[in-house]
């Protein structure tokens, strides 16, 4: 059994080294892409408060796909540069969006999301995935929401 969760009392940037190091203990050594990914969208989703959506999109030929998540059912493929993963992807830089609705070409998934964050996942300099995190709350995330965020994307980059 794991049980990787913080105290309800954890400051947000001690909450994601914990993350960052349970990511870590879940993928060492595990080459297999898709447990890798499930398993760091299940600890996203006992980590972080209010989120309705936590999980990856993959490039795949071209384009995104939905990889492994948390939450409703997604939309499934996402041209490079439509909604925020397709800017966060062709342009291999975080889109922190505290309001997805003055967000020109958000693609909504589901109708309650207000917030979004999404973070490049870049290896060997490509963008292989994005990690998605999408909030009821607006403006949910901030400066350390990115920098966890960005850790964790670059610790498990070779190991998805
Ligand atoms: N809202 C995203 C699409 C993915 S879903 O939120 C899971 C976007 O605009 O890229």
């Amino acid at each position: 059994m794991f049980d990787f969760r913080p105290a309800p009392d954890c400051p947000k940037p001690e909450a994601y080294r914990q993350l960052v190091d349970a990511a870590d203990a879940l993928t060492s050594g595990e080459p297999d892409p898709v447990a890798n990914m499930a398993n760091v969208a299940a600890l996203l989703w006992d980590f972080l408060p209010d989120l309705n959506w936590a999980g990856f999109y993959r490039m795949v030929e071209g384009e995104l796909v939905l990889g492994p998540f948390m939450g409703r059912p997604a939309c499934i493929r996402i041209p490079l540069g439509k909604g925020v993963c397709g800017v966060a992807a062709s342009d291999a830089t975080t889109q922190l969006v505290e309001d997805v609705h003055a967000f020109p070409g958000h693609i909504a998934c589901d109708s309650e999301t207000n917030s979004e964050l999404v973070v490049p996942v870049i290896r060997g300099g490509d963008v292989v995935a994005v990690i998605d995190l999408d909030s009821p709350l607006k403006a949910r995330f901030d400066e350390e929401d990115r920098e966890g965020i960005e850790a964790l994307a670059a610790l498990i980059a070779e190991r998805i």
